[in-house]
């Protein structure tokens, strides 16, 4: 039973690897397989990078695509395993949400079909060219599925990898929900209708209207692109970064 839900789903992938993209041969199509922290896998399709991203930028940028996976995968098993009792959930959801919606955002960023979503590194809007400091942006109207990452992006200290996550000096209160290749990708992934089905908005903005909104019991946290940012920093930070401690920057229980 297993092994067949197994090979259903690998064929289920592979059908959608292969299918044909057109006009889009130039596209990324391959799969990673992401271990989860219960020791299961899944095949979870990779992020599709348009061959404007040179090398150096297509290596970063798959690099970068897998530390979102990871982050979105921690973030989805931690609902799994621990729902509405989570403290993490009360905090960024409200005490009384639920999680499906997070659960849905985080399972769809990581395993969703990429369909004809696309991640660029020319400028065919202008954006980066004339916007001053855009690092990158969905194309909304021009290209709904489609986002630019700027030059700006991989500029040196930028971006820093998950792996710095409670080093210099960081913390889930005081920093930028940006400051990592991981949540600036999963704020961009949001955009995409592709993956957030057009139902993660900006309702709130910054740690203390995220609070605010969870504490009111405002039904839209879970759909809240901040609120899924920070919990999903705070769980990796919790769980991975500094076990059992994390680097909230708050007093624990608050
Ligand atoms: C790739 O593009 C970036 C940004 O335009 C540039 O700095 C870099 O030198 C390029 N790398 C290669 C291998 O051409
Ligand atoms: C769409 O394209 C137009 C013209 O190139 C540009 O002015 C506009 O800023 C673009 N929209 C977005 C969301 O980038
Ligand atoms: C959560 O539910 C409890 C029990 O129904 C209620 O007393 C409390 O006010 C609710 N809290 C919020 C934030 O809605």
């Amino acid at each position: 039973m297993r092994s067949s839900t197994l090979l259903t789903l690998l064929t289920g992938v592979a059908a959608v690897s292969a299918s044909p993209l057109p006009g889009r041969q130039e596209v990324t199509t391959t799969t990673t397989t992401i271990f989860s922290s219960s020791g299961t896998s899944s095949t979870t399709p990779a992020f599709p990078i348009h061959s404007s991203c040179n090398s150096t930028l297509s290596r970063q940028l798959t690099r970068a695509f897998d530390e979102t996976v990871t982050l979105a995968s921690v973030a989805r098993d931690h609902l799994l395993l621990h729902g509405q009792s989570s403290p993490f959930v009360k905090k960024y959801f409200g005490a009384n949400s639920t999680t499906i919606a997070p659960l849905g955002v985080f399972s769809r960023v990581a395993s969703a079909a990429r369909g004809k979503m696309l991640f660029r590194c020319d400028d065919p809007d202008r954006n980066c060219a004339t916007q001053e400091g855009w690092a990158g942006h969905w194309r909304g109207s021009n290209a709904t599925q489609e986002t630019v990452i700027c030059d700006l992006s991989f500029a040196p200290g930028k971006r820093r990898w998950l792996d710095q996550v409670c080093g210099l000096g960081y913390t889930v209160k005081g920093g930028a929900t940006n400051l990592f290749w991981a949540t600036d990708l999963l704020h961009r992934t949001f955009h995409v209708p592709q993956v957030s089905e057009d139902a993660v908005h900006h309702y709130a903005d910054g740690w203390e209207e995220v609070l605010g909104m969870a504490e009111k019991g405002d039904e839209r946290s879970g759909f809240d692109s901040d609120a899924l940012i920070y919990f999903a920093i705070d769980v990796y930070a919790y769980e991975v970064a500094e076990e059992g401690r994390g680097c909230g920057g708050y007093e624990m229980g608050n």
